[in-house]
């Protein structure tokens, strides 16, 4: 098969894990017998330094035009005074947009070799296995109108959440969809009690479940969801929620299975998908060879699996994973006391030997 794709490296860590997940997908490429071809281009910082916008027209066309695309991340306190539309960020909103990528799939999943990396007891945490499901494309992210103005010292800032029924549909069937080939749980999460998008959201959502008779349908505050994610996290299967509290619950989901650096990340839905690590590009140890490279590594699985329909190659991925980490192979955010830590580069070889070994 050819597997046609676009590298978006981006801002900070982003192209040292990008780098890392590239050389794995080689890897399986020739492992497999299909072709890789590549294209890489700029997005946040790296393009606004480049060309003075955050996601050029020449990114754009080589993402629509390709099978897939691989994103490292985007951000960087250099432009933090910018404008909005000319912050980093702003290129991977619009790019999700161009794309049309309404759902984002982020899976947090506890490996037992790393029951020590966890804040949580091995007893409260262990078999872990969580898939958020964030709208992406709506509420609060993208709502009009939205601004900053007035005098100085007496401005006003605007946003606006907004969901349209339609939109709380296609993401709502989309977890449903996917409940059903796991432990058949949604609980949706959201500020009922507070926020008009949330009531919508819940309605919509409790409508669509009697189409799924099978799936049990929760629903849950978000401030409440929050606790219950760190007390019980082996209750939640499948969480269905908006654009804003997915984000802040997806990076805490991170911290429970032991670190932000192992999320991956999956967005679908539109013309072509697009695959990030849910960590962003971490400035503070940019360039120093001691990210973890995990989170894209399990992007790249996630690209082969949605994007191209190749399951057993995404699986041979996901389990050299867990053999390099039953191996103690630890990046930094992963040592702890116990363990010396690995390059990022180190821990990249480590899982293209382990995809090597176990065919
Ligand atoms: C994420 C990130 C992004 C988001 C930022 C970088 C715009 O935090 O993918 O979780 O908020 O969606
Ligand atoms: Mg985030």
């Amino acid at each position: 098969m050819l597997l046609n794709l676009t590298i978006l490296g981006g801002d900070g860590i982003g192209p040292e894990v990008t780098e890392q997940a590239v050389a794995v997908l080689q890897t399986i490429a020739d492992l497999f017998g299909h072709q890789l071809q590549l294209q890489h281009k700029p997005i946040g910082g790296a393009a606004l330094t480049a060309a003075n916008d955050p996601l050029p027209p020449d990114t754009v066309e080589a993402c629509l035009s390709s099978g897939a695309v691989l994103l490292g991340a985007v951000g960087n306190p250099a432009f933090d005074q910018n404008p909005s539309h000319l912050r980093p960020e702003a290129g991977l909103l619009r790019l999700r947009r161009e794309l049309g990528a309404y759902a984002n799939l982020r899976p947090a999943v506890f490996f037992p070799a790393l029951e020590d990396c966890s804040p949580l007891r091995g007893e409260v945490v262990r078999s872990t296995d969580i898939m958020i499901v964030r709208e992406l494309l709506g509420g609060a992210y993208f709502g009009q109108p939205r601004s900053i103005a007035g005098a100085a010292g007496a401005r006003v800032a605007i946003n606006t959440m907004r969901y349209g029924e339609d939109e709380i549909e296609r993401i709502a069937r989309v977890a449903f969809d996917l409940a059903m080939k796991r432990k058949k749980k949604v609980l949706s999460v959201d500020k009922a009690n507070v926020l008009e998008c949330s009531r919508l959201w819940r309605e919509v959502v409790t409508r669509m479940g009697k189409e799924y008779p099978e799936v049990k349908l929760g629903h849950q505050y978000v401030d409440s969801a929050a606790m219950l994610l760190v007390q019980r996290p082996t209750d939640f299967d499948v969480v269905l929620t908006e654009n804003m509290f997915g984000d802040i619950l997806s990076d805490q989901a991170g911290g429970v299975v032991g670190s932000l650096g192992l999320l991956a990340s999956a967005s679908i839905g539109g013309k072509v998908g697009l695959y990030e690590p849910v960590h962003g590009s971490a400035p503070d140890i940019a360039g120093k060879g001691i990210a973890n490279p995990l989170g894209a590594i399990l992007s790249a699985a996630m690209l082969l699996r949605h994007s191209f329909a190749l399951e057993r190659e995404a699986v041979a991925i996901e389990s050299a994973i867990s053999a390099v980490l039953a191996r103690g192979a630890r990046t930094a955010d992963l040592a702890g006391k116990a363990h010396k830590a690995i390059s990022t580069a180190e821990m990249g070889r480590r899982v293209v030997q382990a995809v090597k070994e176990r065919l």
